[in-house]
């Protein structure tokens, strides 16, 4: 069926008249031919966009070389897009659009996990066990993690799916590292009858989200430093339970106000303590390093404990078509 972007026919202009057109009038002229449609959320996202858009050009007087400059940026972002390399996300991310959306879409309960941005390194991975490692020999420091999955009354969650990510100790996630053609430092497993979960890995460390692009060049030009602070990534999932998207962050990382995708918050900051307890690496299939500690080789791994509580299921949401 013709639309009426390539139809001969009479074009409807939805009760437009020809006017001359002002920084005054332009706006609602638009708007009012964009409007035309019967879809009303496609309707109300875009007299809002256009609204918006114009209302800052007029605010900030936009020069023309200004806009040239933002246009060309846009094509660079563009062209450096691509499957393995998400610049487009990329600068959603380190303008705080993708953490907004995570804020107004996590539908947060009281009481339950905040939530965190996915970041574009979510991936497949393979399904372990608890006790196994997910990560290569040589790929880090051990970290066991652990914790249990509950809901808001306190009641443990069985069977839960956790699908977790993380940096190797070099600051890389497997998808960025030339040496590693599948998955390594993810995977997914299940809670157990009493909700726990532990897991092996490797300590994370600050990475620096891809900066030899467009959107390195925007945090030069803002005076910005590209380095996420140390997190490993979770995606928990449970028929019963609104799914969970978060991060935990190391406590102990300088960059945790500085992060520029605006992922940290408070509740999801924890400590990754250096622990001895070999006991305990036995029973969590742990394998213990050395590692100098005040100038002595000490036997140990790292440890990060956190539980998660998930929300109960919500009702499908209405998306707005007015104000
Ligand atoms: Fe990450």
């Amino acid at each position: 069926m013709a639309t009426q972007s390539n139809s001969q026919q009479k074009p409807d202009t939805n009760g437009a008249k020809l006017e001359d057109l002002t920084a005054d009038n332009l706006t609602q002229h638009v708007i009012n031919i964009s409007s035309n449609i019967n879809n009303e959320r496609v309707k109300f996202i875009f007299s809002k966009l256009i609204q918006h858009a114009h209302d800052f050009i007029r605010e900030t007087d936009i020069q023309r070389d200004e806009w040239e400059a933002s246009w060309q940026f846009l094509t660079e972002v563009g062209k450096a897009s691509h499957p393995d390399r998400q610049e487009m996300i990329l600068l959603s991310d380190v303008l705080g659009i993708s953490a907004l959306v995570d804020i107004i879409n996590s539908r947060q309960t009281p009481g339950s996990t905040e939530s965190s941005v996915l970041g574009p390194f979510h991936n497949e991975a393979h399904l372990f066990e608890n006790g196994d490692s997910i990560s290569s020999n040589g790929a880090g420091e051990t970290m066991l993690i652990r914790g249990t999955v509950r809901d808001l009354r306190g009641n443990p969650v069985k069977a839960a799916l956790l699908d977790i990510w993380e940096t190797n100790g070099n600051g890389k996630y497997d998808m960025q590292d030339p040496e590693k053609d599948g998955p390594d430092c993810r995977g997914k497993f299940y809670s157990g009858e009493d909700g726990s979960f532990y897991i092996n890995g490797v300590r994370p460390v600050d990475y620096p989200v891809p900066y030899d692009g467009p959107v390195g060049v925007l945090l030069d030009l803002l005076n910005r430093q590209a380095y996420r602070p140390a997190h490993i990534h979770f995606v928990i999932a449970h028929p019963s339970y609104e799914p969970l998207t978060t991060a935990l962050y190391d406590r102990e990382s300088p960059r945790l106000v500085l992060d520029p995708v605006f992922g940290a918050k408070t509740s999801l900051t924890e400590d990754i303590v250096w622990s001895e307890d070999l006991e305990m690496a036995k029973k969590h299939n742990t394998k213990p390093f050395v590692r100098k500690v005040d100038g002595q080789d000490r036997t140990g791994f790292w440890l990060l404990e956190h539980d998660f509580i998930l929300a109960d299921r919500q009702a499908v949401k209405q998306r707005k078509t007015h104000d």
